[in-house]
């Protein structure tokens, strides 16, 4: 069983990024580019993905972070995520990605999600998106951090910009969904905002502002 520590500073030259969806490797690239320190990804080591069957974001984001620095030897640091929906009791939760099925289709995943709050007597609409990220080195000790933000579901689907569930997330306090916002609003805001601020200042001071 991985040890939890507190806070470790980071000062190695490489880092490994546990994922090979390429939309989370560009943004974790991007937030750590000032690092000025090797980037890789489990693609660049051929690696499978381990079976997430952990019960929080937390434990599946350690799995996958704790899985690759061991194969490597080298710091991983690992994105679980996903949204939470209160009138379903907190469903999809850590299957956020699953509800999604095989072709990713969201709007699938968005159109069930409706389904099932219709069925509700007396909804309340809440949710909120959950971010956890996990830096784990070669000898198993790890940071591992999540961000919330919480909103309204908001149906039918609204806006363009974003991904997966973003059309029907309306933050709490704006008038537009996830998907409306522009970019750089939304990534200011967010829960993966949120994780990341905290992993920061645990183990990436110089990335302070
Ligand atoms: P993971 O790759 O197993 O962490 O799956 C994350 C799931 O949650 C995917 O289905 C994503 O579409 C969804 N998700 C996570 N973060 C966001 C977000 O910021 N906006 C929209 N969907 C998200």
């Amino acid at each position: 069983m991985t040890k939890l520590v507190s806070d470790k500073v980071f000062n190695q030259r490489k880092i490994v990024i546990a994922s090979h969806n390429r939309g989370k490797i560009r943004e974790i690239k991007n937030l750590l580019k000032p690092l000025k320190i090797d980037i890789l990804s489990a693609d660049n080591f051929n690696l499978q993905e381990p079976i997430e069957d952990g019960l929080s974001f937390e434990e599946n984001a350690l799995i996958k972070s704790s899985y690759v620095s061991k194969i490597t030897g080298i710091p991983s640091l690992s994105d679980d995520s996903g949204i939470c929906f209160s009138d379903l009791n907190n469903k999809p939760g850590v299957f956020s990605a699953r509800w999604a099925g095989e072709d990713k289709n969201f709007s699938l995943a968005m159109a069930k999600i409706n389904n099932e709050i219709q069925k509700v007597k007396k909804p309340n609409y809440e949710c909120f998106f959950v971010c956890a990220l996990s830096l784990c080195w070669p000898d198993g000790s790890n940071i591992t951090v999540s961000g919330k933000i919480h909103g309204k579901f908001s149906w039918p689907p609204k806006g363009n910009y974003g991904f997966g569930y973003d059309p029907i997330f309306r933050p709490l306090d704006y008038d537009k969904t996830f998907a409306e916002m522009l970019p750089e609003l939304k990534h200011n805001i967010s829960h993966r905002a949120i994780a990341f601020k905290k992993l920061v200042n645990l183990c990436f001071p110089s990335l302070k502002n």
